[in-house]
């Protein structure tokens, strides 16, 4: 029985439900974990995650398919990226395939709140580790919480699949052999003054450059840029710097072997944009969300397919990405974890 939610006008916020899943790790291993109903955390004042934002996280979502099952998109590779994460931060990691154990009872746990099919709104899932004991000298903290909490979501940005306008931002989001390739928590902190700056400016994200010669696109504060030729080719950023987006991975892999598209994975210069047909940004939260306008410093650059609707390229990556997700679409083998039948 699905819970009484306007489920079609959910925005990206947060909703408590009822159960989340909890371990601690201590004296070197981790408990067992257990769902609980409880979504208080309570910590020491001197917590490394307090202290020195040692804290990273992860982000995928469960559908409900067009024949009611309930299923995610590819949690093994938030289970290996949340490795990475940890590894970069000095926390101990979390075995991958507990991660995505943990995944299954804790949507098992809330199945009233997988939002129906066709509504437009997904559960989002949330995983993140952080530094629980005190710590006061700079060093990694001995004692970490896993958690993983999930709430049912609508479109990330306003208006769903009406192209948004973003500019390019004079602040960055990652050093040079930085963290900006992690999901720590950090890098989110780093870009809170500069999305309030560009919400305050009438835009809907930053577009970063790399940091080092503030010439090549990396991507936004929440996801990763896709571009597509006048000629129908899928062009992609290549960085060290930027996530590496699982939805990007799979939209090369989709525009490939799906759609029979070229795609190119490499650096992308900020003065090569205003020759692209197409632009979206893509993400767990974004899915596809079109662009269809970045202000560089005064200098507009106006994608071809407009502000009024998703190109046609992209919408085809869009429906045949969504088509999978939800079970339309035959996946790829290993693609699609089925959580509740
Ligand atoms: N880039 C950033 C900075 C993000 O926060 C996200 C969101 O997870 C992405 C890219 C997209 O990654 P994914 O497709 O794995 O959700
Ligand atoms: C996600 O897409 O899962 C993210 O973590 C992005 C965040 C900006 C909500």
């Amino acid at each position: 029985m699905s819970k009484n939610i306007d489920w079609s006008n959910l925005g990206f916020g947060y909703i408590k439900t009822e159960n989340r899943f909890v371990s601690n790790y201590k004296d070197g291993a981790w408990d067992e974990g257990a769902i609980t109903t409880d979504d208080m955390v309570v910590i020491s004042e001197c917590a490394g995650v307090l202290q020195y934002a040692q804290t990273c996280f992860e982000g995928l979502k469960a559908y409900r398919t067009e024949d009611g099952k309930v299923v995610c998109f590819r949690p093994d590779l938030n289970a290996s990226r949340m490795v990475d994460s940890c590894e970069r931060l000095e926390m101990p990691t979390f075995p991958e395939d507990k991660f995505v154990e943990a995944v299954e009872k804790v949507v098992q746990a809330n199945l009233d709140y997988v939002p129906p099919y066709g509504s437009g709104a997904t559960l989002y899932i949330r995983p993140y580790m952080f530094g629980s004991n005190p710590v006061i000298g700079v060093k990694p903290a001995d004692e970490y919480q896993f958690r993983i909490f999930v709430t049912p979501v609508g479109p990330y940005f306003k208006g769903g699949a009406k192209p948004i306008t973003i500019r390019v931002s004079d602040f960055d989001r990652a050093a040079p052999h930085g963290s900006g390739h992690i999901k720590a928590g950090l890098n989110y902190a780093m870009s809170l003054h500069a999305i309030v700056d560009a919400h305050n400016k009438g835009y809907a994200e930053n577009l970063y450059l790399d940091p080092a010669t503030r010439t090549k696109v990396e991507e936004t504060g929440g996801a990763n840029f896709i571009f597509i030729t006048k000629d129908g080719k899928l062009v992609t950023p290549k960085s060290d710097s930027i996530l590496p987006s699982i939805t990007r991975r799979s939209l090369m892999y989709v525009a490939e072997h799906y759609l029979g598209m070229e795609v190119e994975h490499r650096e992308v210069y900020l003065d090569e944009l205003k020759d692209f047909a197409e632009c979206g940004l893509c993400g767990t939260a974004a899915v596809i969300s079109p662009v269809g306008k970045i202000d560089d410093h005064g200098t507009e650059i106006c994608f071809p397919s407009g502000m009024e609707e998703m190109g046609p390229v992209t919408k085809k990556l869009y429906d045949t990405l969504t088509g999978i997700q939800m079970g339309r679409i035959e996946a790829p083998e290993g693609w699609i974890k089925v959580i509740a039948e």
